[in-house]
């Protein structure tokens, strides 16, 4: 056989570039290690220095800022708007309407009423009662869209709320229930226990998923826990049973099909598509998943080392709390470990995002097509029967669009794997339709003309959605509903 490694420098040059690639990561990742060593001692002192001792589960951020005012003012800044790179940034921006074809995707389900492109862990809370995939229950005798379960990722109340009820009585109640709850954004009890500010797990979701792999969370390395405190939240989950207990698919392990197995072992599904009549899945956010496959995951970095880099501030050195694009600091964040200018490396960050964004270019209105020829063929009278290989592939070839579009990091973080799980989308796409030419012809069908589909409104029209109306509902939600809970909050001291 061929040696793997054989080109024209034969492999004993090649193994010495990987031996010495290989010695360079090591120092480079012993140095990050006793970075974190090193300031974990010095936070010590600060902790002598505090002003208030906080015990249980304080959700308010401001109170905790007292104590450690570096990282609380850092903290702040996550309501900045005022970052752009060439893809992303901490600016919302609706996603439909850059994308129409994205509603006639998720037509049935939440999300072809609204979706934003994220910004800061400020707006958690203003995002969640804005966005349409909430509905606005209370306003014209409507009812909740959402359990409780969607507000998990968004507050540090979420745990304090699950001490007080349970988490499965709080998962099942409706959304609204918790509204005069849930009223910090994403504060420091998310991560920290106030006792001695080590990173904890505050969400029984995580807990639970590594409970089931044999893994006992508390004793995870410091390192693994700088990443851990994320995939609290940016992974991939899904409500389970009538009680809508959150979980992450986990069981079978983290890539792209080992989760695909876990939904289709369940016989799972979280919607039925309104155009195509497929049983769906939505991939939510595997940001840690894909991390865990790219080449910084791999060589041991967690989420921390670039999106909380440390910045020294009078002879003190911290970690910068406003978790936004590293793009938005690359000397703190990138030039600790490469010597590339600042130009270099948001090149190579642009490189591997711009290819992907090819890939999901084909592959986005490839589908949607898709899902609408599925329905010709349904109106044409061609039976399930007939047309469960195509809405196989239809399930298959979404799972793969969503599962590498909704992690926003993830063309950065393992550009590889998600240029591979999108590559398979776009294959079982056009398997789908070359099995659906196959059927109108059997069928004698003519394939009829598409729909106009080039705006979010027209999109949404043609899946039957008024979004006039959902906005005048919303607008009546955010200035009748929300005050009341507002002030229920403020009667009980939460704000
Ligand atoms: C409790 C849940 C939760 C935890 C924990 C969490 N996030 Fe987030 N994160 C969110 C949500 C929700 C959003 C979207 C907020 C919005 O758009 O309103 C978000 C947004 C972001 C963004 C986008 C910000 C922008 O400016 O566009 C980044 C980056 C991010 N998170 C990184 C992290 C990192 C790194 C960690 C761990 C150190 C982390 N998050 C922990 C829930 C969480
Ligand atoms: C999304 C998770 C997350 C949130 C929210 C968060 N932290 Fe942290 N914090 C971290 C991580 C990760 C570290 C790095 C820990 C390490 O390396 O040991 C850290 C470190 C710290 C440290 C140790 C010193 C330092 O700066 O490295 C302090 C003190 C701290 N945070 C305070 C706060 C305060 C105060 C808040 C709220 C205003 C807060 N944190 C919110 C994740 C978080
Ligand atoms: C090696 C550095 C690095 C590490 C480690 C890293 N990221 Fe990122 N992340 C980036 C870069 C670069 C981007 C793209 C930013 C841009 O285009 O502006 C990004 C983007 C993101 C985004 C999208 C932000 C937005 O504005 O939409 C999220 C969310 C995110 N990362 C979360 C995470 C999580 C969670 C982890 C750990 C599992 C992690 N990142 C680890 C460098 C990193
Ligand atoms: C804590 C150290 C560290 C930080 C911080 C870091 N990197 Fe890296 N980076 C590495 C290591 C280690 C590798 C793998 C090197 C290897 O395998 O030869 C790597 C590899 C890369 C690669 C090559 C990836 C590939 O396909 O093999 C790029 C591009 C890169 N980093 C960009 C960035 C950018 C941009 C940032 C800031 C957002 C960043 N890195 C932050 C340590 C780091």
């Amino acid at each position: 056989m061929k040696n793997l490694y054989s080109s024209k420098y034969g492999p004993w040059i090649i193994g010495l570039a990987i031996s010495l690639g290989v010695a360079v990561a090591v120092v480079v990742l012993a140095l990050v290690a006793a970075t974190v060593t090193f300031r974990r001692a010095e936070v010590a002192s600060v902790y002598n220095n505090k002003k208030v001792d906080i015990k249980g589960i304080q959700p308010d951020s401001s109170v905790w800022g007292q104590n450690y005012p570096r990282e609380y003012e850092t903290w702040k800044r996550t309501a900045d708007m005022n970052f752009k790179s060439k893809h992303l940034g901490n600016i919302p921006q609706n996603s439909l309407s850059d994308r129409p074809d994205m509603v006639i995707l998720w037509a049935g389900y939440a999300f072809a009423r609204d979706y934003s492109a994220p910004r800061g862990h400020f707006y958690t809370i203003e995002d969640m009662r804005g966005t349409l995939r909430t509905g606005s229950p209370g306003v014209d005798e409507q009812k909740d869209l959402q359990p409780s379960t969607c507000w998990s990722c968004k507050s540090p109340d979420v745990p304090r709320m699950i001490e007080q009820m349970g988490a499965e009585d709080f998962y099942k109640s409706p959304w609204s229930s918790m509204g005069p709850q849930i009223v910090n954004s994403i504060g420091c009890a998310d991560c920290h226990n106030p006792a001695n500010m080590d990173l904890t797990i505050t969400r029984p979701a995580l807990r639970e998923a590594y409970q089931r792999l044999g893994r006992d969370i508390d004793q995870a390395p410091i390192q693994e826990k700088r990443s851990l405190v994320c995939a609290q939240c940016h992974v991939e989950y899904y409500f389970q049973g009538d009680g809508k207990y959150l979980t992450f698919p986990w069981d079978n392990g983290y890539t792209m099909e080992n989760m695909e197995t876990y939904y289709d072992e369940a016989d799972y599904a979280d919607w039925t598509h309104a155009v195509s009549k497929t049983r769906m899945l939505k991939a939510q956010h595997p940001d840690w998943e894909l991390f865990l496959l790219g080449p910084h995951g791999q060589k041991g970095l967690s989420c921390a080392d670039c999106h909380m880099p440390y910045i020294s501030e009078g002879g003190v050195k911290f970690s910068d709390h406003q978790l936004v694009s590293p793009l938005n600091n690359i000397s703190s964040s990138c030039q600790v470990c490469h010597r590339d200018s600042e130009e270099t490396l948001k090149e190579l960050v642009y490189f591997n995002q711009d290819r992907l964004l090819e890939t999901r270019n084909r592959l986005e209105p490839e589908l949607a097509k898709t899902h609408i020829l599925t329905k010709m063929a349904i109106d044409g009278g061609i039976s399930d029967e007939e047309l469960a290989p195509v809405r196989a592939l239809i399930r298959q070839a979404q799972w793969r669009w969503d599962f590498g579009v909704a992690s926003h990091g993830a063309s950065f973080h393992a550009p590889v794997e998600t240029q591979r799980i999108l590559s398979h989308g776009l294959d079982k796409t056009l398997q789908a339709q070359l099995l659906l030419k196959d059927l109108f012809r059997a069928h004698n069908l003519e394939i009829g003309e598409l729909p106009d589909i080039s705006t979010k409104e027209k999109a949404q029209q043609f899946i039957g959605l008024n979004p006039q109306k959902l906005n005048e509902q919303k607008a009546m939600f955010l200035t009748s509903v929300v005050p009341q809970w507002l002030e229920e909050a403020k009667a009980q001291g939460r704000i």
